[in-house]
């Protein structure tokens, strides 16, 4: 499974991409908006840090829109992903969108249905929410899982992103239910390496080479 970094702080894109398995970034509005900076400021700098997928989300309502927007944030870097929520209007900007062979990827997904309509309208990928759901109280790893199943019964090309990650456990969860990447927040993405017993091994090989 593939790992983005779900940011928009360059300091933790840059940090993570230093680590050497950060293959793409998201970032949303209000990822954006925490940093206080324009959009089309901070993806200039993402796609110099990390040579990968670079989401950034359109933020107006209607189709015709979104693809004006979507036109011109693609024309920042060959790397750009335009993110389009799942609305009727999202969906008919992402069919538009692909066939000028700019790529896409469709937010906020809680089913397997709007997983479909993605798939359908040709999106290079599209985002099922585990943070949120949870939160919902609903089931997590099962949606990832039947979204992965459509996508191999039916052979579409779309790549699932597990996105609203909260947790190690949600990690675990989208590689076991089959996802292609998971998107993860800075903080989460540096705890993966943690184990008690890790430090632990490295104490005892420490003192075993000072022993020599
Ligand atoms: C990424 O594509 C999503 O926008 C992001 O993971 C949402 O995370 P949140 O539910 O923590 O806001």
């Amino acid at each position: 499974m593939k790992l983005f970094i779900d940011t928009a702080n360059v300091e933790e894109i840059r940090a993570a991409a230093a680590c050497g398995i950060v293959s793409g970034v998201t970032t949303n509005p209000s990822l954006i908006a925490k940093e206080g900076r324009k959009l089309e400021d901070v993806i200039h700098e993402i796609v110099s840090l990390v040579d990968g997928p670079i989401s950034a989300e359109v933020t107006e309502g209607d189709a015709e829109t979104m693809i004006a927007q979507g036109r011109d944030l693609a024309k920042i870097h060959k790397n750009i992903v335009i993110k389009l929520p799942m609305t009727w209007e999202g969906i008919k900007a992402c069919k538009t969108l692909v066939k000028e062979g700019i790529k896409t990827n469709v937010t906020l997904c809680f089913s397997v249905d709007q997983a479909l309509l993605a798939m359908e309208a040709g999106a290079t990928f599209v985002s099922p929410f585990m943070g949120r759901l949870d939160d919902a109280g609903m089931e997590t790893e099962e949606l990832i899982r039947n979204i992965a199943k459509v996508k191999a019964i039916y052979g579409y090309k779309t790549e699932i992103i597990a996105a609203s990650i909260r947790n190690l456990k949600h990690i675990e969860s989208a590689a076991l239910a089959g996802s292609d990447i998971a998107t993860i927040p800075y903080k989460v993405m540096m705890k993966m390496i943690e184990h008690p017993l890790t430090d632990a091994g490295l104490k005892i090989f420490a003192n075993a080479a000072k022993s020599k």
